[in-house]
């Protein structure tokens, strides 16, 4: 049974029949297994009194689970799992994939991974399994089974997370037979292969599916991404088998997810998460301070994963240990950046670490208590989350983030991109984020999907480098505009095919005919190009793409001026009135002067109306809506208190009051209903 505090959301109404999980968890991640039983029950109450309602645990303790082979000890999981019951906390438990014990990799060393150098990973670290290993997922499979068997019915454990931060690969024989049948499973013949690879370049042609090597950065643009398919394949079924068991095992209520990294892209995470119940990441500031569009634009891309409510599995108590400078987030910072999370959709937000190992490799990482066992001075900015997440809990319940507009972003697109810069300073997340940003701050709701969601909600989609379209992208976007939807392609966008061979068209390949334009060339730039035209003048520094319009219909937005010889006068952004419908193709790189001119063309030109226009940049607005409530929430990051006039009276919900406007001082935080 869950406890008070975990209900409090509700806490008038008679208890649901079966537990639930409600709309704002807070939690820590806890490793009981690193300390005596006897400590437990203090940690517990200090997370109590902190308001903390979930811990997970268990990712990493399958030495404890499974001392020797077969012989499983679970007493002391089952322990920790009623101690935290008795303080009202829910556990979210681990399956332990990530650190194998040692017996495990000594008597089975075929387990370990092989690094692209050929060496064996070994034990001491993590992640150190190979992936593709068929002995590995047995093993791990039965302690799975047994976990589930234990805890799949109890009602204490809302919740799994396979593994942890999956994404390192491994590079041995059995890996390359077993891609080279994915290969032959895909393609049937090798005529097809050599036809898409195009294996005429450099005698590459293969006449033997065994000859065909794994390349993971500089290879055969086709290899390469088939690579990193048959990699996302790989994740996918190693989470998968884990899943089926823990759901052939445990109750519906208990739901699944992996814990991912943001803008990681070691995998295709929608390949990945369309088997989950959730998507959750691990959200790590690293040095320095929150960034607001790279942090929140990486919460929207989670919740793109599988298009609703995610959780931050892991965040950082003040800091880190892995990075430069591992400075501590400001006092109020964390708070702050816990309410900017929910108000991207997440649903939880967990606290990397509660207390650190005496040993162990991460002795510094940022805690909730110290190594006496007693609260650092962060403990009490996260009993005011607590408090407050159990206060706004009811009012935030089902609602989530609703979009008007979307972004565009794959997989195959960036690897692509970061295989062939050809500009090193080109960075596809970048280029996606300086689109977030303007957007976002007339929108205050961005969706980040791939390019073959529905997109028919959406009335902008901008896709920044989407370099690479696979048919049913090309046949999404088409049905989008023809719809009456406004596309916003630009620079690097539709140059290849789903096998990553160049279109034998010009960009934007089999969307030129609808744009009524295309790239003649691109060009890698040395130094500044400037650019005017509607949306004002400004430089672009990186790559330009010289357009030319093939229809009387199409419109030229923007220009180049006097540079290389080529681009001098030539068009730099066109758009086209297709139906009730746009596309426009942009292909010069803009800046602080263009961009947000452009910005506010495109949300005018798609009839939306910029939200809250009248708050001040350095305040985050955002809003989540559903279930006949609109919650705004606002977190102020400028080093003044600043004030915001509200479109009407709403109630502060952390304050009770109604209000007509808020004054927030940094990293201040108001939830208005
Ligand atoms: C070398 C090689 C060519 C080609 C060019 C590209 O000269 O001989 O095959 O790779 O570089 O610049
Ligand atoms: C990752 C891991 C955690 C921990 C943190 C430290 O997110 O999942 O186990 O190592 O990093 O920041």
């Amino acid at each position: 049974m869950l406890g008070a505090a975990l209900l409090s959301s509700g806490a008038q109404a008679p208890l649901p029949p079966e537990p639930r999980t409600p709309a704002l968890l807070l939690g820590a991640a806890w490793y009981p297994e690193q300390w005596s039983e006897a400590r437990w029950e203090a940690d517990l109450q200090l997370m109590q009194k902190a308001g903390i309602t979930f811990v997970r645990v268990g990712e990493f303790a399958w030495a404890r689970m499974e001392p020797t082979e077969g012989q499983y000890d679970f007493t002391w999981m089952d322990h920790a799992v009623r101690a935290a019951e008795k303080h009202g906390i829910a556990v979210v438990l681990g399956t332990p994939g990530a650190t194998p014990p040692a017996w495990l990799t000594q008597r089975y060393p075929e387990t370990l991974r092989t690094l692209a150098d050929g060496r064996k990973d070994h034990h001491g670290d993590r992640e150190q399994f190979d992936f593709t290993s068929a002995k590995y997922r047995e093993l791990l499979g039965r302690v799975d089974e047994q976990m589930a068997n234990r805890f799949g019915h109890d009602a204490n454990v809302i919740g799994w997370q396979i593994d942890n931060e999956i994404g390192n690969e491994s590079y041995g024989e059995d890996t390359r037979l077993q891609f080279q049948d994915w290969l032959q499973a895909k393609y049937g013949t090798l005529d097809a292969l050599n036809t898409r690879w195009t294996t005429e370049y450099w005698s590459e042609r293969y006449t033997d599916w065994r000859q065909i090597p794994i390349q993971e950065s500089y290879g055969n643009p086709g290899l390469l991404l088939n690579w990193k398919e048959f990699v996302s394949d790989t994740w996918r079924s190693y989470d998968r088998f884990q899943l089926d068991i823990l759901r052939k095992n445990a109750d519906k209520r208990q739901k699944i997810t992996t814990n991912m990294m943001g803008w990681f892209d070691a995998y295709d995470h929608y390949t990945v998460a369309q088997d989950l119940d959730f998507a959750s990441w691990d959200d790590y500031v690293g040095t320095g301070h929150l960034n607001l569009a790279r942090n929140g634009a990486a919460h929207d891309l989670t919740r793109g994963f599988l298009r609703k409510n995610f959780w931050v599995m892991e965040t950082q108590p003040g800091s880190v240990n892995w990075s430069a400078a591992n400075n501590a987030l400001d006092k109020g910072e964390v708070r702050a950046m816990a309410w900017h999370a929910i108000g991207h959709g997440a649903q939880a937000v967990e606290f990397w670490q509660w207390r650190s190992a005496l040993n162990g490799q991460e002795q510094y990482h940022g805690t909730l208590v110290g190594a006496d066992g007693t609260p650092v001075p962060l403990y009490g900015e996260v009993q005011q989350i607590g408090a407050e997440f159990a206060k706004a809990a009811s009012a935030l319940e089902g609602t989530s983030v609703d979009s008007q507009v979307a972004i565009l972003q794959d997989y195959e697109s960036r690897w692509a991109i970061n295989w062939q810069r050809h500009n090193r300073v080109f960075d596809p997340v970048t280029t996606l984020l300086e689109y977030y940003e303007p957007l976002r701050a007339r929108a205050r709701s961005i969706d980040i999907v791939q390019d073959t969601a529905p997109l028919s909600r959406y009335k902008l989609v901008v896709a920044p480098a989407l370099n690479l379209l696979t048919p049913a992208a090309v046949a999404n976007l088409q049905a989008y505009v023809r719809g009456g939807g406004h596309l916003v392609l630009t620079q690097r966008s539709a140059m290849k095919d789903e096998d990553n061979s160049l279109f034998p068209e010009r960009q934007p390949g089999p969307l030129v005919e609808m744009l009524g334009a295309r790239v003649e060339q691109w060009y890698a730039l040395d130094k500044a190009v400037p650019i005017s035209g509607s949306w004002g003048s400004g430089e672009d520094h990186v790559w330009a793409e010289q357009l030319s319009v093939r229809s009387p219909e199409t419109e030229v937005l923007m220009r180049y001026g006097k540079s290389n010889g080529w681009l001098d006068g030539q068009p730099a952004a066109v758009t086209r009135k297709v139906g009730k419908g746009r596309l426009t193709y942009i292909g010069a790189g803009l800046d602080g002067a263009t961009l947000p001119r452009a910005v506010a063309w495109m949300l005018e030109q798609s009839g939306l109306q910029p939200v809250m226009p009248g708050v001040p940049a350095t305040v985050d607005v955002s809003i989540r809506s559903g279930a006949g409530k609109r919650i705004v929430l606002l977190t102020n990051y400028d080093s003044t208190p600043t004030s915001v006039a509200l479109p009407h009276a709403m109630t502060d919900i952390l304050t009770g009051k109604t209000v007509s406007s808020v004054t927030l001082n940094q990293y201040g935080v108001a939830v208005l209903q």
